[in-house]
């Protein structure tokens, strides 16, 4: 081992370097990591300059096999770095144990490449991975929502404007209300993915391989649509992770509005929501409490991925072309966003499947409170009543039940009839519960059957695009 060399590019170097600028500055220690992608980015590079006549098909087997085996013995063993204490970074690490397999051969591999394309080649393939399990957590999570919402047929809860209480929704479309968010940010995954799918190897260090490569053979091998089209760009292009981190980050903003609302309809003040035990905790104080720890912390951890997408913004702004090391300061927030993300995804589909609604409060307070003045309203005016003279009238009748405690459907004809010569006896079905949530019959709208529709629609399109 001793004779390892230290280090990727000694040569013109005289001084040893200090101590612990040498170790403060290794990536090793976070972009172990990115073994997988390493060794699969190497063994297309090898495959790369075999084609151009660097290795010939020996070589080429035996590196390929040799690379195989790097992956195989020290794949995620957290002994890695001590036992190889020379390593600077996964590409030093993967060349120093390749050496140790196959000799010298190892040192053909840097041929016509640099760590500058292969850094941008590792996380895009890390990225295109974590975008995927991404989405497949996301269609998860969504399908949970959707059976909720298809359990909770037509129950009914208040809508909330200004969290002051409005008109009377279909939980169901409360719900899918969170599809729809979720179908936003699956969208804006997949679109980054397609984005970020061209292969930088060929890139060299900053102004193309050295060596005439045929770059689609590399950029086949992993699954990229074609090579990059400009090196200096390629080498220093950060966006797909910039892509992947606001994606995610807009996604935690969703999710903390979820988990806000949970928590919310979960307090005594609301008792729409019984936590599910299996996902609450107790207080070590106070023995009556059923905490929303999930909820809250789900809140919490949305908070570390707006910082991820900031890092990585403030990072890039004014770098000049192409590689600078501050780059590599990128690689640890887009890690913390994929491990954040993947945690929030693995408990949400479950939780949401184990919340319970309280059915009954959650219709008495879409029944109470005068939910129902706006399809009133809508009933004058569909008896040619002008509609802002309809709302104040009926802004008349909701004082009238305010003063005297009874909600409009309480309040008999002849009284109403005081206040509008328009008023009939059909009055009264026209604001049950049932009628003000069918007066929405629009697309997107809360009437009974369009939420079926809507329902309907949301589980094809999860379970059919993939
Ligand atoms: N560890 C480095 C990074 O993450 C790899 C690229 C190093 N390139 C260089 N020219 N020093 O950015």
């Amino acid at each position: 081992m001793s004779n390892e060399p230290t280090k990727m590019w000694s040569g013109r170097f005289r001084e040893p370097l200090n101590h612990q600028f040498e170790q403060w500055q290794r990536s090793f220690p976070f972009d172990w990591r990115l073994l997988p992608q390493e060794v699969a980015a190497s063994k297309a590079h090898a495959r790369a300059i075999a084609a151009s006549g660097i290795l010939t098909e020996d070589e080429l087997a035996s590196m390929l096999a040799g690379l195989d085996r790097v992956l195989a013995e020290t794949a995620l063993s957290p002994a890695l770095a001590v036992e190889v204490p020379n390593a600077e970074d996964i590409h030093h690490f993967t060349e120093l144990v390749l050496t140790r397999h196959i000799g010298d051969l190892a040192l053909k591999l840097h041929t016509g490449r640099s760590r500058n394309e292969q850094i941008a080649t590792d996380m895009r393939l890390f990225v295109r991975d974590s975008i995927d399990a991404t989405v497949g957590g996301l269609r998860e999570w969504a399908l949970a929502l959707v059976a909720l919402a298809a359990q909770s047929g037509e129950a009914v809860m208040a809508s909330y404007t200004h969290l002051q209480r409005a008109e009377p929704v279909l939980i169901a479309h409360w719900l899918l209300a969170y599809v729809s968010m979720i179908e936003r940010d699956i969208s804006r995954l997949e679109d980054a993915r397609k984005r970020m799918n061209l292969c930088p190897l060929g890139s060299g260090a900053i102004a193309g391989a050295t060596l005439a490569l045929d770059r689609t053979i590399a950029a086949q091998a992993l699954g990229f649509d074609a090579p990059t089209p400009n090196s200096m760009d390629a080498t220093s292009d950060r966006d797909f992770m910039l892509d992947f981190t606001q994606a995610v980050s807009t996604l935690g903003l969703h999710i903390s509005r979820f988990a806000e609302e949970i928590t919310l309809h979960a307090t005594a003040e609301f008792g729409f929501i019984d936590l599910p035990e299996a996902f609450s905790t107790g207080s070590s104080a106070m023995p009556q409490k059923k905490n929303p720890d999930l909820t809250e912390l789900i809140r919490g951890k949305s908070a570390r991925l707006v910082g991820a997408a900031t890092t990585l913004a403030v990072l890039v702004k004014g770098l000049p072309l192409a590689y600078n090391k501050d780059l590599q300061e990128g690689q640890e927030p887009v890690f913390d966003a994929a491990d954040t993300i993947a945690g929030m995804l693995s408990v949400l589909p479950n939780f949401t499947r184990a919340l319970k609604f309280r059915l009954d409060r959650m219709r008495t307070a879409a029944t109470t409170g005068y939910l129902n003045a706006m399809a009133a309203a809508t009933y004058l005016s569909n008896r040619g009543v002008p509609f802002r003279k309809a709302h104040e009238i009926i802004g008349n009748a909701v004082r009238l039940g305010l003063e005297t405690e009874r909600e409009l459907d309480a309040i008999p004809l002849e009284e109403l009839q005081k206040l509008s010569a328009a008023f009939a006896d059909d009055f009264y079905a026209a604001i049950t519960v049932e009628a003000t949530l069918d007066c929405h019959d629009v697309i997107g709208g809360t009437a009974r059957h369009r939420v079926r529709e809507a329902l309907d629609a949301a589980k094809v399109r999860l379970t059919s695009s993939n």
